[in-house]
């Protein structure tokens, strides 16, 4: 997607989408010379329509060759609050996508900020993505979209920064909604290793080197599938030397059946979903490569197919995990943290100062939070503090939700170090205190995306599937660690 910043007047644009940005709570006042080519008519649709310019509204016109476009959009700001503005712009991409328009003109000079523009590109790449690659006819893409500024925003730091983020996080949905028979541990690591570039190297391990390593727990939740689990390590190191290291961990589990405490269908149709985290941690290795952040950054994944077969783990099995710690399987469909507890103590080995797992871990982070946020489980409240600034700048639901010794005391079992699963109740808190016992060293948060990762119905600028949710959280994040 190309993207023009632009200071002419709009109306005369060709473009097939011509969408202007009207603020709310004043009498929706247009550019001038719209209402004048319009004519009158304009103004009295607005009132029949009751179009008040609330964040996120919109109203489309065929504008019947009295513009430059075939369709004019007006789009609510609301009060033009950051969040709005980017929602809006996320509206225009949503129509842009349903009209196939491939040249779009944004007008937002309405209103005013340094941050409008980022804005904008964030709101709109995320509205227009679309996942149509396995259909005959595929959709028409926007090829070209003009930004149009207020008098007082800053030209456009290239535009760069943001369209590389949005980019990140579309190669993000594209990961979570390719099919499962498409997208497995092999294909899944294969794709992580053709993303090495000078400045990062991606090493693979097959099953056998798994097994050999003493990954127990990534090794038993992919033993019941034909397609054999990987791990993988992506390493970015800055080319001028880095201020601190972060490990960036993820559950790439690329189909979760549930295993022998099989799910019902109604459960496993969409989880395909279950390498959200490990995709969520490619795209943010694929942005900070990309961006040269003078940052060292691991992207580590246990990639499995939690299947229901011959081989399968199954419950009461003990699992000798890769810091030698064991663990009673009481359900296997719990494999998340059995996957996500090896790639913790692989990290914690590598010396970095910080180090975040992102996981569609829980139904009961979903319960708790519903579809807009995600789970946040640290006991570093200046770790929690960051990362719910970060969220809040980049749009993200995220929510603190607790971590104590109780919930650690529900794990304890008779036959090995620990159980791998609670009591009923507080599940993601439980989840979370199992990781906690793999994570020696770094400053450490736990995300739980299961609601956010996947959409089963479209929600405000993302249609159904994957959203590449905190994906612009952890850019921001890893960012704000460079001052
Ligand atoms: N992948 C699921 C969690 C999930 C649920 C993700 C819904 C996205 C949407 C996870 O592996 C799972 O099955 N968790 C179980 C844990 C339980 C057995 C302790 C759950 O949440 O029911
Ligand atoms: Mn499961
Ligand atoms: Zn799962």
């Amino acid at each position: 997607m190309e993207l023009h910043l632009l200071r002419t007047p709009s109306v005369d644009t060709e473009c097939d989408l011509l969408a202007v940005g009207v603020s709310a709570g004043k009498p929706v006042l247009l550019p001038q010379v719209l209402l004048d080519r319009m004519g009158l008519g304009l103004a009295e649709l607005l009132t029949a329509e009751k179009f008040e310019g609330k964040a996120e509204a919109t109203l489309q016109l065929p504008t019947l060759g009295k513009l430059a476009a075939p369709y004019l959009l007006l789009v609510g700001l609301g009060d033009a609050a950051p969040d709005q503005i980017r929602g809006a712009a996320g509206a225009v991409g949503m129509a842009a996508r349903k009209r196939g328009a491939r040249k779009v003109v944004l007008d937002l000079s309405a209103i005013d900020g340094a941050e409008v523009p980022s804005l904008a590109v964030q709101g709109f790449a995320a509205g227009n993505y679309q996942f149509d690659r396995h259909k005959a006819e595929a959709s028409r893409k926007p090829a070209c979209v003009d930004l149009l500024l207020g008098a007082g925003a800053e030209i456009y730091k290239a535009g760069s920064r943001d369209q590389v983020v949005a980019e990140a996080q579309g190669l993000v949905r594209d990961l979570v909604n390719e099919p499962a028979n498409v997208l497995y541990p092999e294909t899944f690591a294969a794709f992580a290793a053709s993303l090495a570039t000078d400045t990062m190297t991606v090493e693979v391990w097959d099953d056998a080197r798994i097994e050999a390593e003493g990954m127990g727990g990534l090794h038993a939740v992919g033993r019941g599938s034909a397609r054999k689990p990987r791990f993988v390590h992506m390493r970015y190191r800055p080319a001028g030397g880095a201020i601190t290291s972060v490990a960036l961990v993820g559950k790439g589990v690329t189909y979760d059946s549930g295993g022998m405490s099989l799910k019902p269908s109604d459960g496993q149709q969409t989880m395909r979903c279950d390498m959200a985290g490990a995709a969520t941690v490619v795209g943010a290795m694929v942005a900070v490569d990309r961006l040269g952040l003078p940052i060292e950054v691991h992207g580590i994944f246990g990639a499995a197919e939690n299947m229901n077969a011959a081989d399968s783990y199954k419950l009461g099995d003990v699992l000798t995990m890769y810091d030698g710690t064991t663990v009673e399987v009481n359900n296997t469909d719990a494999e998340g943290r059995l996957v996500l507890a090896d790639c913790l103590v692989y990290a914690s080995k590598l010396g970095v100062s910080h180090c975040l797992d992102l996981a569609t871990l829980t139904g009961a982070c979903v319960v708790a939070l519903g579809s807009r946020y995600t789970g946040l489980f640290t006991e570093d409240d200046q770790l929690a503090a960051d990362l719910l600034c970060a969220a809040e700048g980049a749009g993200d639901g995220l929510w603190r939700l607790p971590m104590a010794d109780h919930f650690r005391k529900t794990l304890e079992v008779e036959w090995a170090d620990t159980n791998h699963m609670g009591g009923r109740w507080g599940g993601a808190s439980i989840a979370a205190a199992f990781l906690s016992r793999f994570v020696k060293g770094p400053r450490w948060a736990h995300l739980d995306i299961a609601g956010p990762a996947f959409m089963d119905k479209p929600e405000r600028y993302y249609g159904k599937g994957g959203t590449g949710a905190m994906l612009r959280t952890l850019v921001s994040w890893l960012e704000s660690l460079e001052g």
